[in-house]
């Protein structure tokens, strides 16, 4: 074991919206230093937190996949603060770039494009494509401008970990193993990036996230494969491993009467017998049966209201979700809380595969053990 770096924390959460550049300018200039001296730091982005480093230096970019302990086949996403910015990692500049780009940017849409024989193979894991997108987060793009080259940043978690959606999670996961944190507490669309391969035809989404097939269609006016299904040779190389999994087994439940929570935590509760406790997650808009009175309101996802019910063996810790975005938001929060809470095991509910729900199956089939039907 090397001897743990000191973590330099910086806080930005105290700055609102309103502030001006200049200010967050200033309270940003510590992490740019590190960054731009070859340092590596996790800073929030509009999806979940990424660990960066300038994408033109190798052995910074090493430093990410020893701390996250990442394959070193799994390439890493490029960020850009403007589109002129893309230049320095493709040359390609097709219609379909400049139409998703225009209609998505900044936003959580990762471009696989051709790379540029300059962009270091540390980057792409030795591919010949590079992954690219612009975040929609301010704190993410002012330190990609004031470094001033793109920053390579995958999700800043221990690999095979849930995505890091706080500061604290970062640090639950790399503190001693990164030179900086830069901490934000706006709340984050909580799943990482669409990420769409843009150097075949027709397009393939390799990794869904919010930004959906439908909607890449309608700007493309194509055909745009999913491939979400598990097949022998993922083409993100990051898609065949185990993901988003919590230190505690994971289970999905799918329930025939989603109107009936006590058929829900009964069937739930069978499940479970012998174990001493378990967390569950439950979707409220599923229908929540004769329980509406306690409706979460407008609090955030991380305030959801936690009750407990004492059956004769096991402990449930309940956690309401109140609708598909706040499941996407607080998921992987959700997942790091239970096992922080030392439950046995988590029960999540499965959603429709539309719109957001694809992405929110994808990584809730990749970090389960199985699913139960009731
Ligand atoms: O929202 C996000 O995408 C976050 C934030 C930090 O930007 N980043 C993120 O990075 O989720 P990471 O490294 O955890 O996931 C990147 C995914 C992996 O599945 C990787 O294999 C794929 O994108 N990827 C990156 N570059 C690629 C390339 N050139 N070809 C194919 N897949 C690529
Ligand atoms: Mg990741």
């Amino acid at each position: 074991m090397k001897a743990a770096l000191r973590t330099v924390v910086i806080d930005v959460s105290d700055l609102s919206d309103e502030v001006s550049d200049e200010l967050l300018r200033d309270r940003l200039q510590p992490a740019v230093e590190i960054l731009k001296r070859g340092g590596i730091v996790a800073f929030p982005t509009e999806t979940v937190y990424g660990l960066g480093a300038r994408y033109d230096d190798p052995q910074a970019i090493r430093r990410i996949y020893e701390a996250k302990g990442r394959p070193a086949d799994n390439p890493l996403i490029s960020h850009i603060s403007s589109v002129e910015m893309l230049k320095v990692l493709t040359r390609e500049e097709n219609f379909d770039v400049a139409l998703l780009s225009e209609a998505f940017w900044p936003g959580a849409l990762t471009l696989v494009l051709p790379k540029r024989p300059e962009v270091p193979d540390d980057v792409t894991a030795g591919l010949d494509t590079v992954g690219v997108r612009m975040p929609n987060h301010r704190v993410a793009r002012e330190l990609v401008h004031l470094t001033g080259v793109p920053i390579a940043a995958p999700s800043a978690n221990r690999s095979g970990r849930p995505s890091p959606t706080t500061g604290q999670h970062v640090l639950d996961d790399l503190d001693g193993r990164v030179d900086a944190v830069v901490i934000d507490r706006q709340p984050l669309i909580g799943l990482e990036s669409t990420v769409v391969d843009l150097s075949v035809s027709p397009p393939v989404i390799l990794r869904p996230g919010s930004v959906t097939k439908e909607q890449l269609e309608l700007v493309l006016d194509r055909e745009v494969v999913a491939s979400d299904r598990e097949e022998n040779v993922p083409k993100a190389p990051g898609m065949k491993y185990r993901h988003y999994a919590p230190d505690v087994e994971l289970v999905l439940y799918r329930t025939a009467r989603p109107g009936d929570a006590d058929h829900s935590l009964m069937s739930i509760g069978e499940d479970a017998v012998g174990l001493e406790s378990y967390g569950v997650i439950r979707l409220e808009s599923e229908g929540s049966g004769g329980d509406s009175e306690h409706g979460i309101g407008s609090e955030s996802a991380e305030c959801s209201r936690a009750v407990s019910i004492d059956r004769p063996l096991s402990r449930a810790v309940i956690r309401n979700i109140r609708d598909l975005d706040d499941y996407a938001s607080s998921l992987f929060h959700q997942l790091r809380e239970f096992e922080q809470l030392g439950v046995e095991r988590i029960y999540a509910p499965t959603v429709e595969e539309k719109g957001l729900g694809v992405a929110l199956m994808n990584r809730l089939r990749k970090a389960a053990t199985r699913t139960i039907d009731f």
